[in-house]
């Protein structure tokens, strides 16, 4: 990280625009640059086309003390970024496999499925995996844990951390969770997250779930549209914050389990194509009896396989059977 990201670096900035943004939670250039146009507008008083540019200052700014990757590179350039992304173990092998080791820094990883079908249990066994030194498959980290259905429980934290050799109490030292109570509230949530992340050392951040609030703030035919923008600008705020602070993204949703007439198919992701299409990898989640089944959707570069792994005193692992092999 680089030393100096006072907002002062910025041209055009002066002291009254700077106390604007600072009561905003703009803090630093960090901020600024994972911010929407709109939100920077709101907060300087409408201008948009100045919000643009100050946005456009602080990315360069970003970019030339390597920070951001620039916009146009070489294959070689971008090779290089993609050796230099760190994996988290899921805390199953197996499901490992499906990501080549691990969810991938610097990236939004999707976890998709019907009720059960272990969403939340991977997010709690990540939570605490992710504390765990590099050998081990963590990358001695914190979690930030946005909780949007209140199904976070700190008990099964320390049981898993337990069952995996660790301090429970210690483990759960470095989980933040944060309840979001509505949809703008997960907004706010996430645009409060940048001081942590530095000051705690975070390498993972967890939504919940990701559409459950939009689901229900935005309920019917006549709120799509408005659902859609929302649900996009926080992915959007998301995937910047991933990259630029290189850590991991985990989201969760559920399929949509009422079919009525509008959104469609019932075994369908909710947020359609606004979360698919930000997310960078998606694993669609199953029950089979006592295990679960995971396969890896429309991935950029991974062949579509299945996997199964099972959910235990160790939060998830991979099956017995697969074990002993
Ligand atoms: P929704 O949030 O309802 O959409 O489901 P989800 O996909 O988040 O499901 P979750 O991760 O909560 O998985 C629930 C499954 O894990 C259930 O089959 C539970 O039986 C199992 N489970 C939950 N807690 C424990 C636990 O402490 N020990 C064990 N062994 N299994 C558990
Ligand atoms: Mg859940």
């Amino acid at each position: 990280m680089p030393d100096d990201l006072s907002i002062d670096n910025i041209a055009g900035i002066g002291p009254v625009t700077k106390q604007k943004l600072h009561d905003g939670g703009i803090l630093n250039i960090m901020d600024l640059a994972t911010r929407n146009i709109s939100d920077i507008a709101d907060l300087i008083g409408g201008d948009s086309e100045k919000a643009s540019d100050f946005i456009t200052k602080a990315r360069s700014y970003l970019m030339e003390k390597g920070v951001l990757s620039k916009d146009f590179m070489s294959a070689t350039e971008l090779y290089k970024i993609r050796k230099s992304i760190e994996r988290i173990s899921t805390g199953a092998r197996n499901l490992d496999g499906l990501f080549e080791g691990g969810i991938e820094t610097g990236a939004i990883t999707e976890f998709y499925g019907e009720f059960g079908s272990g969403k939340t249990q991977i997010c709690h066994t990540m939570s605490v995996v992710v504390q765990m030194p590099k050998d081990k498959g963590g990358l001695d980290g914190s979690t930030i844990y946005i909780d949007t259905e209140n199904t976070f429980r700190p008990e099964r934290i320390a049981q898993i951390a337990e069952n995996r050799g660790l301090d429970p109490l210690k483990v759960m030292e470095r989980i933040i969770v944060a309840r979001a109570y509505n949809s703008s509230h997960q907004e706010l949530l996430l645009k409060a997250i940048g001081k942590y992340i530095e000051n705690e050392g975070v390498r993972l951040v967890i939504v919940d779930s990701v559409t459950s609030h939009y689901r229900s703030d935005f309920p019917g035919r006549g709120t799509l549209a408005e659902r859609q923008q929302r649900l996009n600008g926080f992915m959007h705020q998301l995937l910047r914050t991933a990259e630029m602070y290189n850590i991991a993204v985990v989201v969760t949703n559920q399929v949509q389990s009422s079919p009525d007439s509008f959104f469609g198919d019932p075994t369908k992701p909710v947020g359609g194509h606004v979360v698919a299409h930000m997310s960078t990898y998606r694993v669609y989640l199953r029950k089979s009896g006592k295990a679960r089944v995971a396969r890896m959707v429309d991935s950029p570069y991974m062949a579509e396989r299945e996997v199964v792994f099972i959910v235990s005193e160790k939060g998830i692992e991979d099956a017995p059977e697969d074990k002993k092999k």
